[in-house]
C-alpha cells in the first residue's frame, strides 16, 4: 500500500511502500541506511543484501544523493529514529540513479545557494521553512474567514501609486504606462465600501534598490481593511491577527521550528499584550530621553555592548581550550565530534557577538542623534523593539513623512493616523497601515502635495463623494513575517523563489 512517511505512525507493522528520494546514505558491509524524504518528512530506511538479494542491494548502496526511489518493507517503531519509525526494505526501485547532486553536505556560500535554489528547496531548513510559511498562509485566512471577512483581491496592473512614485516597476500595458501594484490597498478601500470587512492577500512590487536583509522586489502582502474602523479598532485587529498566527505556527509546526533551532520562549513571550506609542512617545524612547520599565536605551545598549566584550573574549578562550583538547589526541571518536561540535557553536556565537559588536556602537549613534520629525530606519526600530519582548504598534506619524491617505488626527493635525507594527527581535517592520482620510478636500491636497496624477485618483475620490465612512486597514508583508517567526537573518530564504535587487534566476 501507498503511504506518505507523514502516515507512518499509524501503519506499524504494515507492509507499506515509500516514494521519495534519497536525502542521506550511510553503507555498513551488509546494510544500507538510507534516509528517505517523500517531501512529507524523512525515515530511515535500511536495506540488507539477505533480504533483497546482491545485485539490488549493490545498486541501491551505490545511489547518489537526491536519487529517486519506491521502496517497499514493513514499518516499524524505533524510537531513536526521527518520527519514532524505521522501514525495514523487502523490495527497491529505482527511478532515477543520480550521480554527483550539487548541493553536499559541506558548507555551500549563499550565491550558490541561491542560483541552486530550484533544488535547494529540498534540503531539510528550506522544507522547515517552507511549511511554517504554509502554516502562516493558512492561518490568516483562518483568521479572518472566522472573522467575517471576505476575500477579494486587488488588480496588479495599476495607473495610479499607492506608495509613493520613486519605487515603481513600470510596464506597457498595451501602449498605455501601467505600474505593478505596489499595495492593493486603494482598490481595499472600495471593495471595504462593497462588502464591510475584506483583506487581499497577493503579490506586490517595490523597485528598491536596496539590499538589505528585508527588502524583496516582489513579496506578498494580506491587507486587510474595514469600513466603520477607527485606527484603535484597526491596532485590536492586527494586534489579534498577529498573536493568532504566532500561535498557530507554535500549535503546528514544532518539528520545523525545532529543525530551525527557533527559540520558540522568545515567540511565546511575543503573544503577551503589544505595546502601544504614539510617535513621540518612541522618538523619546529611542533617544533615551524616556525609561521603559525602568530601563533606558543608551545605558541598555552601553552595557549589551560590555557584555559582548566579554563573552568573546570567553569564547575565543574555550575553542582555544577544546582545540588544545583535541590535538592532545588520545580521544575517542565521538569525544573529538563533541568537542568539535561546541566549538562549531561557539564560532557561529562569535559571528553573531561581532555583528552585534559592529552594530550597537551604530546604534547608540543614530539613537542619540535621531531628528525628530524622521521616519525610522532600521536600527531606529531596532533601538526600540530590543527593550520589549512583544511586538511594538507605533501611531500619530508626522504626516509629512506618512503616504498621502493617512487622515490626520483631528486633535492635531500634524500628525497622521498612520501606525507600524514592529516585531521584536531586531526584526522591525512587519505591518503599515492606519485609519483613511475622509475629507475630500484635505486628500486633494495631499495628492498634489505628493505630485500624484490627479485623474488616475478620481475613482478613489469617488468613495468619499458617495457614503464615505471612517475606515481603517493595514498591510502585513507575509516574508518579513516568515523571517521573524523563523528567525531567519534574511527574507530571500522565506519566499520560494526571490526576487530582489541583483537576483532574478532561478
Ligand atoms: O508599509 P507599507 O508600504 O504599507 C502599505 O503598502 C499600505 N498600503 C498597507 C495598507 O495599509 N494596506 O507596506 C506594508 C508592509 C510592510 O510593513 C512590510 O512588512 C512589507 O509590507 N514590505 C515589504 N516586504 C518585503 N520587501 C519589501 N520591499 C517591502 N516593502 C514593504
Ligand atoms: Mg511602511
Amino acid at each position: 500500500m501507498k503511504r506518505s512517511i507523514q502516515e507512518l505512525s499509524t501503519c506499524i507493522g504494515d507492509v507499506v511502500t515509500l516514494e521519495g528520494w534519497v536525502y542521506n546514505k550511510r553503507e555498513s558491509k551488509a546494510l544500507t541506511f538510507l534516509i528517505l524524504r517523500d517531501g512529507s518528512g524523512i525515515c530511515q530506511c535500511i536495506i540488507s543484501q539477505n533480504d533483497v538479494g546482491e545485485e539490488i542491494f549493490a545498486n541501491s548502496s551505490a545511489l547518489g544523493l537526491e536519487s529517486s526511489v519506491r521502496l517497499t518493507g514493513k514499518v516499524v517503531a524505533d524510537p531513536r529514529q526521527s518520527g519514532g519509525i524505521e522501514l525495514h526494505v523487502e523490495s527497491v526501485e529505482i527511478i532515477h540513479a543520480v550521480a554527483d547532486y550539487p548541493i553536499s553536505k559541506k558548507e555551500h556560500g549563499i550565491e550558490f545557494l541561491m542560483d541552486k535554489r530550484h533544488l535547494w528547496l529540498r534540503s531539510r531548513r528550506q522544507w522547515a521553512i517552507m511549511r511554517v510559511r504554509n502554516t502562516i498562509i493558512y492561518s490568516i485566512h483562518n483568521f479572518f474567514q472566522k472573522e467575517g471577512f471576505v476575500q477579494m483581491d486587488a488588480p496588479i496592473f495599476t495607473g495610479n501609486a499607492c506608495e509613493g512614485t520613486t519605487d515603481l516597476f513600470e510596464t506597457d500595458f498595451y501602449g498605455q504606462p501601467a505600474f505593478l501594484s505596489q499595495s492593493g490597498q486603494l482598490y481595499g478601500e472600495a471593495m471595504a465600501m462593497a462588502m464591510g470587512k475584506i483583506y487581499t492577500f497577493g503579490p506586490t512590487f517595490r523597485s528598491e534598490k536596496s539590499k538589505t536583509r528585508r527588502h524583496l522586489s516582489e513579496f506578498w502582502m494580506i491587507e486587510p481593511e474595514m469600513a466603520f474602523y477607527d485606527i484603535f479598532q484597526n491596532m485590536d485587529l492586527m494586534e489579534d491577527f498577529v498573536r493568532f498566527v504566532i500561535e498557530a505556527v507554535l500549535e503546528k509546526n514544532s518539528l520545523e521550528l525545532e529543525i530551525l533551532e527557533r527559540d520558540t520562549e522568545a515567540l511565546k513571550s511575543a503573544t503577551g499584550t503589544f505595546i502601544r506609542l504614539t510617535y513621540d512617545e518612541a522618538v523619546a524612547i529611542i533617544k533615551g530621553e524616556k525609561d521603559v520599565q525602568g530601563l533606558n536605551t543608551i545605558d541598555t545598549l552601553e552595557k549589551d555592548l560590555e557584555e559582548r566584550k566579554t563573552e568573546l573574549v570567553e569564547l575565543e578562550k574555550d575553542i582555544e581550550e577544546r582545540s588544545a583538547l583535541i590535538s592532545a589526541g588520545g580521544m575517542k571518536k565521538g569525544k573529538i565530534a563533541f568537542q568539535q561540535n561546541q566549538i562549531d557553536k561557539n564560532k557561529q556565537r562569535i559571528k553573531q557577538v561581532e555583528e552585534d559588536l559592529r552594530n550597537i556602537p551604530q546604534w547608540i549613534e543614530s539613537a542619540k542623534n535621531f531628528n525628530y520629525g524622521a521616519d525610522f530606519g532600521g536600527s531606529d526600530e531596532t533601538v526600540l523593539t530590543r527593550m520589549f519582548e512583544v511586538p511594538v504598534m507605533v501611531y500619530d506619524w508626522p504626516h509629512e513623512i506618512k503616504a498621502f491617505y493617512l487622515k490626520r488626527n483631528p486633535e492635531n493635525p500634524k500628525f497622521a493616523r498612520g501606525v507600524d507594527l514592529l516585531a521584536p527581535e531586531g526584526y522591525g517592520e512587519v505591518v503599515g497601515g492606519g485609519e483613511r482620510e475622509t475629507n475630500e478636500q484635505w486628500l486633494k491636497e495631499k495628492i498634489i502635495e505628493h505630485e500624484l496624477p490627479m485623474s488616475e485618483f478620481e475613482w478613489y475620490l469617488d468613495l468619499r463623494r458617495f457614503g464615505s465612512v471612517p475606515h481603517a486597514g493595514f498591510g502585513l508583508g507575509l516574508e518579513r513575517l516568515v523571517a521573524w517567526i523563523c528567525k531567519l537573518s534574511h527574507v530571500r530564504e522565506t519566499i520560494p523563489f526571490p526576487r530582489m535587487f541583483g537576483r532574478l534566476e532561478p
